[in-house]
């Protein structure tokens, strides 16, 4: 079976690629490496002692989707490439809504007119936004995001429905992350960001490795366990078997099917500097600060319809996670360009 991964050169795609490649699938990557660099595909290619094909290219690229179709029998799509700083969306709402939105409907339609009918799609929690009592389920309203970023994945996921009613054939996934963290166990491949990271754990892994000199505990009067914001952090390698699970689900199925991925445990900021620091032996300083404009104070997802439907359920533990970050982070400091 013949897969077509965009931003599979990303975070969450190269290592959703290595458990395509693990389970015997043929892996094309789509990604015009924007936001990652060409080198993780010989990582991947180490790691998995198998070969895959890579297209440097945009999915704004009409042209070069339908080519792409017309060249490799393609059988399932799974479509990572997107922004996705919740920041830079409001400064870029454009950019943003032009690579989230239009890049999606793009490849959609490319798929329809190759007769392409599976897709796996990366959604977020963020969708949800605001309003709802934790945890979040799948049935909960949608389209209350606070910011362009979320906005743009709900609009997409708006289009996948449509274009699923209007298109028996198709076959989609929409996954829903929680907080993505952790790397490959080999501390081969791992997040790579660039500039000053938003997310907590990649801030943290830049403290550690003294690139910045303290965090900033956005908020300490939430009403959670410590006054600190509480996520639901997944594992990486969790998040990428429960999309080779989708995948496998679809061929039983019709239309959108959506799950949430996430552990379904919630954890405060301060509990994550302090597991951190048992995994690395590392000291993290940190301040409190303000609470970040947009934030809510709790988010953790009910993973029963994921659990029961496709048989996933989280392997790793938090303590996992922070280990495999500290292994990528120790190997690779500066991530890929060394
Ligand atoms: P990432 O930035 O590491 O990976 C995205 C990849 O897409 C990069 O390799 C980038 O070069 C590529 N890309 C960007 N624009 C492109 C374009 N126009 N054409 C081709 N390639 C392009 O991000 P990630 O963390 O791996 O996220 C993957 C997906 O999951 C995104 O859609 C993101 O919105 C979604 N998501 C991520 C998180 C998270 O916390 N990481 C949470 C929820 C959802
Ligand atoms: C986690 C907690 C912060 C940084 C965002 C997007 C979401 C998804 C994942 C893509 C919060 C606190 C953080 C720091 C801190 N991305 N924090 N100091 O906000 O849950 O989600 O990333 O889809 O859409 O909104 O994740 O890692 O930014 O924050 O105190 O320097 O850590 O306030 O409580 P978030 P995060």
């Amino acid at each position: 079976m013949n897969i077509l991964v965009t931003g599979g050169a990303g975070y969450i795609g190269s290592h959703v690629t290595l458990s395509l490649l693990d389970k015997g699938y043929n892996v094309i990557v789509l990604d015009n490496f924007s936001n990652s660099s060409p080198k993780v595909m010989n990582r991947i290619k180490k790691i998995s002692e198998k070969t895959l094909k890579v297209i440097q290219g945009d999915i704004l690229d009409s042209a070069l989707l339908a080519t792409t179709f017309k060249e490799h029998s393609i059988d399932a799509v799974f479509h990572f490439a997107g922004l996705k700083s919740v920041a830079e969306s409001t400064n870029q709402p454009g950019r943003y809504y032009q690579t989230n939105v239009t890049g999606t409907l793009n490849l959609c339609q490319a798929m329809i007119t190759a007769r392409v009918f599976n897709l796996v799609f990366s959604s977020s929690a963020t969708v949800y936004g605001e309003k709802h009592h934790m945890p979040l389920r799948e049935c909960y309203e949608t389209g209350t995001a606070t910011n362009p970023y979320g906005r743009s994945k709900y609009i997409a996921e708006t289009i996948l429905k449509d274009l699923a009613a209007a298109t028996p054939q198709l076959k989609i996934a929409v996954l829903r992350y929680f907080n993505p963290i952790g790397a490959h166990p080999s501390g081969l491949i791992g997040e790579n960001p660039s500039g000053i990271p938003n997310n907590l754990l990649p801030y943290i892994g830049k403290v550690a490795t003294g690139q910045l000199p303290e965090l900033c505990v956005h908020g300490s009067d939430y009403p959670t366990i410590d006054g600190t914001g509480v996520r639901d952090y997944i594992h990486v390698m969790d998040l990428a078997y429960g999309h080779v699970k989708a995948l496998e689900a679809l061929s039983d199925r019709s239309g959108v099917s959506i799950w949430n991925l996430g552990t379904g445990k919630g954890y405060s900021v301060l509990e994550m500097i302090e597991a951190f620091e048992k995994s690395s032996g590392c000291t993290i300083p940190f301040k409190f600060g303000s609470r970040r404009d947009g934030d809510i104070p709790a988010s953790w997802a009910d993973i029963s319809k994921i659990q029961s439907e496709l048989q996933w359920e989280p392997r790793f533990s938090l303590d996992q996670m922070m280990s495999d970050t500290w292994r990528w982070l120790t190997n690779n400091p500066w991530g890929y360009e060394q």
